[in-house]
């Protein structure tokens, strides 16, 4: 009876993951989904610390468990209210390491059970192992170790712990580490089981030391896209993890979290046009000159607008779109950024949104800012919708964005955003660029757009600069 309860409340929970990532996908149903989710992996822990038992044994243990999930419950609440939108990667980097810990840790803890049955001769359930489980064990040790070092370093890296590092040879070094562990892992399955438990602690070494050298070269541009790789790895752990305990909502999670963060990854190069091997092992975000383009030749001169220009120049549109970047989130400036799009559309300007795919640092960045300023979602236009709206748009306000607006990616062959699918902004009848600076975005490299006749530069910090906008447009 209790048995049956459990399977339920596994296929209950299985069928709110499936809900809430299909709800994840819309930005209007994303915060419901996630707690929907949240509620069935409630439940699925919640039976299977009470309802699950072996050979007629509950777990027990409950101060060591419910002690674990009150310090984890604490700090997981403390440490997502207090983070800063823009510090979100390096919050997901962490998490992510810690369900990679666990998978590489279940894995531990079953090799231990399996060693303690085969030396004490017993006929238990870990002493008729098969060698299909031990090789389950090795994979979620070597999946979720990898995951586990390589999100800490991907963490230090974005936390500015950290600084790139490499060396000449490393990517043979990195194959090294990881075709020893492959081999290893061949090995301990054939070999004696008095031998397995060194083998098995040198594939743990040399797993954490590939995840280390592997994300440390890695570009701070690109650690999104590693971070959403490491992310499925992790969901693969776990999911060898819902193998080993036959645990139908471990094994569902964890494949949805391997599949959706592997078609995150594609979905991220895609976007921005570049091959997985070429954002692993190749190099973007090269340093740049002032005032020279990505080919080299020298630019021309920006034009500066003052705020009051900028002020009338709005008011008196009768189309405007507003391109949000990673700026406007640096700035903290989405409230206030809706606040003016209130005022221009009560004096009758059509304000919109024009939202790229890879805008900011984290897939749906700017969509999740926008939304915690309760900017209404059918405002935002995905980058097709837009880029057919620029020609009829009187004025285009760029806020933060910098490699999203940079026409190189349709122009330049030799830049390295060449091919990105970019908003054409050109297209409208005017361009305001506000940044605090003529610096180059994640990228590194020069924007054209601002040197074009039609572009004028409104220098400041996003808040400010649009906090005083609303002023002076109240004024006129
Ligand atoms: P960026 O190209 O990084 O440009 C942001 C600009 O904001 C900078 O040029 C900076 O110029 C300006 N800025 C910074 N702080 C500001 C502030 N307080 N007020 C006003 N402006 C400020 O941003 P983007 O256009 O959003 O492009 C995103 C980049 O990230 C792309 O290269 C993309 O490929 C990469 N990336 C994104 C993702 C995802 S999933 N979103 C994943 C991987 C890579 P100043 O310093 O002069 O102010």
């Amino acid at each position: 009876m209790e048995i049956s309860l459990l399977v339920i409340s596994y296929l209950f929970a299985s069928v709110t993951f499936i809900l809430g990532l299909k709800m994840l996908s819309n930005p209007a149903t994303a915060r419901k989904g996630n707690l929907i989710a949240a509620l069935g992996m409630g439940i699925a822990i919640v039976a299977t610390i009470f309802l699950y038992e072996e050979e007629g044994v509950k777990l027990g243990n409950y101060a060591w468990i419910f002690g674990g999930l009150i310090i984890g419950t604490i700090t997981g609440t403390l440490a997502a209210k207090k983070v800063k939108m823009t510090a979100m990667p390096q919050m997901v980097s962490l998490f992510n390491g810690m369900g990679g810990a666990c998978a590489a840790l279940i894995s531990i803890v079953e090799f231990n059970h399996l060693m303690h049955g085969a030396a004490n001769g017993e006929a238990s359930f870990y002493a008729t192992l098969s060698s299909s489980t031990l090789l389950v064990i090795l994979a979620g040790l070597i999946i979720g170790s990898v995951s586990f070092s390589g999100s800490m370093i991907a963490w230090g890296k974005l936390d500015g712990r950290l600084k790139d590092f490499s060396f000449k040879g490393q990517h043979i070094v990195n194959m090294i580490f990881l075709l020893t562990a492959l081999s290893l892992t061949a090995f301990i399955l054939v070999t004696k089981p008095e031998e397995m438990a060194l083998y098995f602690f040198i594939v743990l070494i040399l797993s954490l030391l590939y995840g280390i050298f592997f994300v440390m070269p890695i570009g701070g541009a690109d650690m999104p896209v590693v971070i959403s790789l490491l992310n499925s790895f992790t969901g693969v752990a776990a999911a060898c993890g819902g193998f080993l305990y036959d645990n139908k909502a471990m094994l569902t999670g964890g494949i949805l979290v391997g599949a959706a963060g592997t078609l995150l990854t594609i979905l991220m190069c895609r976007a921005m046009n570049r091959s997985l091997t070429n954002v692993l092992i190749g190099s973007f975000g090269a340093s740049s000159v002032p005032g020279v383009a990505a080919d080299g030749k020298q630019q021309g001169q920006y034009k500066e607008i003052s705020l009051s220009d900028t002020a009338v120049l709005l008011a008196y549109s009768s189309k405007v779109m507003i391109v949000p970047g990673y700026g406007l989130a640096v700035a903290q400036a989405q409230h206030v950024c809706h606040e003016l799009e209130k005022l221009l559309e009560e004096k009758g300007v059509e304000v919109n949104y024009a939202i790229h795919p890879v805008a900011g640092r984290m897939p749906g960045h700017m969509n999740v800012l926008l939304a915690e300023a309760d900017v209404s979602y059918d405002k935002l236009q995905e980058m097709e919708q837009a880029n057919e709206a620029f020609p009829s748009t009187d004025a285009v306000l760029i806020l933060g964005a910098n490699d999203v607006v940079n026409p190189a990616a349709k122009t330049d062959p030799a830049s390295p955003i060449y091919g990105m699918p970019v908003l054409d902004v050109e297209l409208a009848r005017h361009v305001i660029v506000n940044k605090r600076s003529m610096k180059p975005g994640y990228a590194g490299i020069e924007n054209d757009l601002f040197f074009q006749p039609k572009t004028s530069m409104l220098f400041g910090d996003a808040k400010k600069v649009l906090q005083d906008l609303v002023t002076e447009i109240k004024s006129l």
